[in-house]
Parts: structure tokens; sequence; C-alpha cells
């Protein structure tokens, strides 16, 4: 039997003995890695894990899976990645934009219109060449970042009406995540930016504490937004990645055999989700179609206008500023 450490009474990562199924002589332990995640079992990413902990129980003979606790059942995802950081869980699912409260430097991919494409996302985001330095910057604060998935592309929402240009957002309070970088790209894209986790938009804007939410149409459906905002406008003003955020201690104390497993599962999970997350987000917008939504195109120049200061001033550091060239060099 390999060794593992004995991590009970540590939060974050269960021992089950499983002693019955392999005789009382064989007893060992299992890891189970907690992930929390704030959306429901439906979604692509959290199929992505599932997929992920099965294939991580199977290439290790049960001796290390993962648990997903959906639906912010461990809480929103700053918390959750607080947890995380703190070792209370192993891990926590959480937007890029998040994390530019651990490293500034994370605000690189939450910049307005700054991936042309899903593909070009995807040969950015999990590409060691590009991002590795940035997502290992935040392990002396106790996480690293292990996997991006995407997210689709973001857009504007509101209750009463649909959005063409900047002025139809002029007034309207407008959820965004809880990130500075999110507050004044909704001020410059003409709305009042209002920070939240996303567990308290539905209630927020039926009781008019918010006019609308930005989102992608596969959160838009999942969490019933539309019944509150039905007015759903393409602005495509981010298209940020979800990152699976893991602390550094779980993380460093797999043997190398297993971290490698971890790790290219991990990918092959990425890929899927990649993979899966256009279809489910075409599914979702016929879905709210049929229930009343309304969908439309918007002329994006405008927003690209406003918004582009944003990217002059947030891309101040070298770090940013050598991801942005390299990410750009991918995509031509
Ligand atoms: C998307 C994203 C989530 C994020 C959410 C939000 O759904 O995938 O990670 O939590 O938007 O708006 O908070």
């Amino acid at each position: 039997m390999k060794n593992f450490k004995n991590t009970l009474g540590l939060a974050g990562v269960s021992i089950i003995a499983l002693g019955t199924a392999f005789g009382p002589s064989s007893a060992f332990a299992a890891t189970v890695f907690e992930i929390a995640f704030n959306q429901p079992e439906t979604h692509p990413q959290y199929k992505a894990m599932e997929r992920f902990g099965e294939a991580l129980a199977e290439r290790t003979n049960g001796e290390y899976t993962v648990q997903i606790f959906p639906n912010e059942l461990l809480g929103a995802q700053k918390e959750t990645v607080e947890m995380a950081q703190t070792g209370t869980i192993a891990m926590s699912l959480a937007s890029a934009s998040l994390l530019e409260s651990w490293n500034p430097d994370f605000v690189v991919f939450n910049l307005p219109y700054v991936f042309d494409s899903i593909e070009h996302q995807k040969a950015v985001v999990n590409n060691p060449e590009i991002v590795g330095d940035l997502y290992n910057s935040v392990a002396d604060q106790g996480i690293v970042v292990v996997a991006a998935f995407t997210a689709g592309s973001r857009n504007v929402y509101l209750k009463d009406h649909p959005v063409h240009t900047p002025e139809d957002l002029a007034g309207q309070k407008i959820r965004v995540m809880q990130s500075q970088t999110n507050i004044d790209m909704m001020n410059m894209m003409g709305g009042n930016g209002i920070a939240m986790g996303q567990g308290e938009v539905y209630t927020a804007i039926q009781t008019g504490v918010l006019d609308g939410g930005e989102n992608n149409e596969v959160t838009y459906w999942s969490l019933k937004h539309l019944e509150v905002a039905p007015y759903f406008s393409y602005t495509q003003h981010l298209m940020i990645p979800d990152y699976l955020v893991m602390n550094i201690d779980y993380f460093e104390d797999m043997p190398d055999d297993v971290k490698q497993i971890f790790i290219e599962e991990l990918q092959k999970a990425a890929d899927y989700e990649f993979e899966v997350f256009a279809e489910d987000a075409a599914k979702s917008r016929a879905l709210a179609e049929e229930a009343g939504a309304q969908f439309n195109e918007v002329d994006l120049q405008p927003f690209r206008d406003a918004v582009r200061p944003l990217t002059e001033q947030k891309l101040n550091s070298d770090v940013t500023k050598k991801i942005y060239d390299q990410m750009h060099a991918q995509g031509e």
C-alpha cells in the first residue's frame, strides 16, 4: 500500500476507511477532495469535475477522489476561495475576476473584449507557458490555480428593456462580480455596476435593488434570471474563465505519480468542458426563449469604444503586459 498522509482532522480532505471492501487486513484510507461550486449539477463544469473525479478514482484505485458541493451549498465563490485558502476545503471553482483580490495581475483575463473567441481563450488559459507564473503567483497565500474552464461570454440582461447602445444602460443598476474592474467596466458601458455574490441576484432584481445582471446563457437559464429580467442583449463584453483554485498544501502533498494523474485528468476535464459549453449555451438560450425571454444582437463598436480606457488603465504591470502580448500572438 502506498504511503498516505494522515490528514484526518484537517478539514478539506476526508479520510474514509475502506476496510470492509478490501478485508480488515488491507484497510486503507481514501482522500476525498471537497470542491465548492456555486451552480447546479446540470452545469458543464459540474459534469467536467464529476468526470475528473471518476477518472482520478479509477487511476488511483480509489485512493483519491472528489466530492462536489453545488448550488453555493458551502457559500458564495469569494468565501469558498477563502475556505480553500485556509484549507477548510480543498478546492473552489471560481470566476477569474475574484482572484484579483489575491493578485491584481489576474485582471488580465477580466478585461472587456480581451479574447477574440472561445477557441482563442482555450489556446491561452491552460497554456502553462503563458499562465504558469500567474497561476502559481498566489502560492505564498496558500492557493494555486490548477485548471481553467470556459464560462462563455457575458451579456447584459434587464428587467424592462433590451440594450442596443450604452445609452440604454443609463441609470440601470446592474449586478457585476466582486471586482473593482467589473464595477468600473459597467460604469464605462453606461450603467451602474453593483458588486455582489451570484446567489443574491435573483431576489435583488425581483425587489428592485437591481435592474438587471450580466452573464452567460447557461447561468441565465439555470438560475432562472429570465423570470425577473427577460431582455437578454448580446453585449459580449467579457469572456472570463473560471478557475479551479486549490489549497497549495493539498496539491503539494500528493505523491508525484498521483499529481501527474491529477494534472492529466484535469486537463482532459477542461478540454471536455470547452467542448460542451457552447452546446449547453445554445440549449439554455432555446429554453429561455421558449419560456418568454427575448434575445437581441448588439452593435459592439460603441461598447468597445466605451471600455477601451479600462484596458489601458489595468494593463499596468510587466506580468499583465507580457501575458497580453503572448495571448495576442496566440490569437493570430
Ligand atoms: C458565471 C461564472 C461563474 C460566476 C458567475 C457570476 O456563471 O461561470 O463562475 O460565479 O458567472 O456571475 O457570479
